[in-house]
């Protein structure tokens, strides 16, 4: 198992994707490309369409989860860990592609005996548009994505107005937040540009907002040690 990369020309070809339950942990599941055999190519869709796996929160947690919040790239899990701890009653799904990180968030999860969290390896805008089903997430957390800085790698960014409208669709009906926080001005800016666009989004704090339930990242602790601004700002989606 390796870490990948998004492939360039997504529109022109898709990779077959599997849901698979880690066989040493129990709470990190993994939705990634199915491998050729004796190969570390992924296999391509061979309609090339996106393969849609029957899919039911169930699997993931014991129960239909009644309120459900989701993390989008947990890191190493510091926030998963410590949300789901302070709020027992929910559950909280982490999204995160890179092995490492996934099974070190698992072995952290286990180890403070968290039983409303999990952890779901994989590419979160496919874990969005080809697994998680409609009006299932009741708010979703975003904390320090990647900035891909870089002109030419900038597609590589998550937050793009397709990925919101995956966002849309999966929040459940109603009024929900979107915690957003970065350390990256530009990125930043086109992130609020995008949800100032996307119909149904309002802006409710804009880089103002204080880290969600107290508690900050390692990621943002890195950058306040650096001394660099950090923007937080919540977004509400209704529908
Ligand atoms: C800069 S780190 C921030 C981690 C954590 N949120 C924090 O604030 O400490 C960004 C994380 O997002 C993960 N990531 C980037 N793109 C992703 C994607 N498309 N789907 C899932 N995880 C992703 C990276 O592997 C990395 O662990």
């Amino acid at each position: 198992m390796q870490k990948y990369e998004i492939p360039t020309g997504l529109d022109k070809y898709e990779f077959l994707r599997d849901l698979n339950v880690d066989l040493k942990h129990p709470l990190l599941w993994h939705f990634v490309p199915r491998l050729a055999p004796n190969t570390k190519k992924p296999m391509l869709s061979p309609d090339n369409l996106p393969h849609k796996p029957d899919f039911k929160m169930e699997q993931l947690f014991d129960n239909n989860p009644s309120y459900l919040e989701l993390e989008i790239g947990s890191g190493k899990g510091g926030f998963l860990k410590d949300y789901a701890l302070q709020n027992p009653e929910i559950q909280v799904l982490g999204t995160e592609w890179d092995y490492g990180c996934a099974r070190f968030t698992a072995r952290r999860l286990e180890k403070h005996q968290v039983s409303n969290a999990r952890i779901l390896r994989g590419d979160t805008f496919f874990i969005l548009r080809d697994l998680v089903p409609d009006n299932c997430i009741d708010a979703a957390h975003m904390y320090f994505p990647d900035p891909w800085p870089k002109k030419r790698h900038q597609k590589n960014r998550l937050l793009r107005p397709d990925f919101l409208q995956e966002i849309s669709r999966v929040l459940k009906p109603g009024k929900c937040k979107f915690y957003w926080g970065t350390y990256h001005q530009e990125y930043n800016e086109i992130a609020l540009e995008h949800f100032a666009k996307h119909p149904g989004a309002k802006i409710l704090e804009k880089n103002t907002a204080s880290p969600t339930g107290g508690i900050t990242t390692l990621f943002e602790q890195r950058f306040l040690q650096e001394g660099l601004p950090i923007y937080r700002s919540i977004i509400e989606f209704s529908k």
